[in-house]
């Protein structure tokens, strides 16, 4: 990787070596910066060691079925919110067309800013919502704010000599602002929401140390809302975009996601639940995870070796990993490899399918990362990726436009998977329960 050397694993046996068994002497990711950037050094992604453990900790009971399902009546509410917007810009009464993912990230900012800040942001009915613009400027892949990310995340060392942050000056003062004021409003009030807010005046309040045992700062805290802000929107519309790319080039894969959606809404007067979201659509859940596996939002996971005393790859090889050696697990390209996915690049569900699944070797397929140190967002970005695209469903069918590319080329400058061109999709009314 630039000026030093990496190592790439591929095998599955080993990716499960480095992921869980041994995960003690794996237990960071490559990036992360220093003191010029607390936002970019102490977030739960790139924190590292014991700041990360306790971090790690402390957030984990944010995500529990109960508080997502607490959490599900707002999503519900901002996915009305989307169909309100997609009902205004209607070419006609029955149908529109639009760039899928930028209506998706004002959803997905939307649900942050409300089950994670406690704040109304409204991005999709206010063109001037600070929320909207500022996950724009984040994601917004330049090409050297993409350099900048790429250094952010893979060579710590570039990123503190030209001094790169995880926001821009004007990013961090945004979110410095609002949840330094959230937060004082809420411990005011004494009220509990038992959302993020609540979870950080609780870390501050603790003895929480960092890994210099100094006492916590105010940006590890605001760095926390930042890190699930950015990892929270960006991953989640993504996802539901190429579902509904997809499902637009297939018919009858939509037929049938739209049928098993009827059936449980017809058993529950039509209403939208948590459960219909999160267990009673398993053939909705077989496409996102196909959708996943073939467009795994970072398309490669990292760690760094963090035993001092190196870590030796015996019987598979002689060689001893050194201490802070990267190691890379491409993703992307193992979940697109013929050895084991047949057809790799053809989109079928049933391929996790409850007779197929177990098919699939372990350590294949990992769009979210596994071990102690996976995706702690998991549940939560299925949960947001899967009401939008069901609050669509429900009143559309999804179809390809004059527009929507034929077949997707990936952004190059950007470290997460984008498609190079938006991806315009065409919306016609068709109601689900009438
Ligand atoms: C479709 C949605 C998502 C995908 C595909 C995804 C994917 C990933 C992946 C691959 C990792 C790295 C795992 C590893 O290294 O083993 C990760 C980590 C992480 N994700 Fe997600 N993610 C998604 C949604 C979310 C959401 C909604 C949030 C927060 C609200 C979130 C927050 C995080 C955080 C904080 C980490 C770092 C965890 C740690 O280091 O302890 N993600 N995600």
């Amino acid at each position: 990787m630039f000026h030093k050397p990496a190592l790439l694993i591929k095998d599955p046996e080993l990716i499960k070596q480095i992921l869980v068994k041994d995960f003690n002497s794996f237990v960071n990711h490559v990036g992360g910066s220093d003191d010029h950037d607390p936002i970019g050094r102490d977030n739960l992604f790139l924190s590292k060691d014991g700041l990360w453990r306790n971090l790690r900790k402390k957030l984990t009971p944010f995500f529990t079925s109960g508080k997502m399902k607490s959490m599900f009546p707002f999503l519900d509410k901002i996915g009305d919110n989307l169909l309100d917007h997609m009902e205004k810009m209607s070419l006609n009464k029955n149908c529109v067309e639009m760039k899928v993912k930028e209506k998706l990230s004002l959803f997905t900012t939307d649900v942050i800013a409300s089950v994670a800040f406690g704040v109304d942001a409204n991005g999709l009915n206010n063109p001037k919502s600070e929320f909207a613009y500022i996950s724009k400027k984040i994601f917004d892949f330049t090409l050297w704010r993409g350099f900048e990310f790429t250094a952010l995340f893979l060579l710590p060392e570039i990123s503190k000599l030209f001094n790169f942050k995880m926001f821009t000056k004007e990013g961090t003062e945004f979110m410095a602002k609002t949840i330094t004021h959230v937060m004082n409003e809420r411990e005011k009030s004494k009220v509990h929401r038992n959302d993020l807010i609540d979870t950080l005046i609780e870390i501050k309040n603790s003895e929480m140390r960092n890994n210099d045992e100094k006492p916590l700062e105010i940006e590890t805290l605001i760095s926390q809302a930042a890190v699930f802000f950015s990892a929270g929107h960006e991953t989640s519309s993504g996802a539901a975009t190429f579902v509904l790319y997809e499902i637009a080039k297939r018919e009858d894969i939509q037929e049938r996601v739209r049928v098993e959606l009827q059936e449980a809404l017809m058993k529950n007067d039509g209403k939208l639940t948590y459960d219909i979201v999160m267990n009673d659509t398993p053939y909705l859940h077989q496409v996102f995870l196909e959708v996943l596996r073939i467009y795994p939002t970072l398309p490669f996971l990292d760690r760094e070796c963090s035993n001092p005393n190196g870590y030796s790859l015996k019987p598979y090889s002689d060689f001893v990993i050194p201490y802070k050696m990267p190691i890379l697990i491409p993703i992307y390209g193992i979940q697109r490899d013929e050895k084991y996915f047949e057809d790799p690049l053809k989109f079928d569900p049933e391929r996790f399918s409850p007779d197929n699944i177990h098919k699939i070797s372990t350590f294949t397929n990992l769009p979210f990362g596994t071990g102690n140190r996976s995706c702690i967002g998991e549940r939560f970005g299925l949960m947001q990726s899967k009401t939008a695209v069901i609050k669509i469903l429900m009143n559309y069918r999804v179809e390809m436009a004059d527009e929507t590319p034929k077949e997707i080329r990936l952004a190059k400058n950007a470290l997460v998977i984008q498609s190079e061109v938006p991806i315009v999709l065409r919306f016609v009314k068709d109601e689900l329960v009438k």
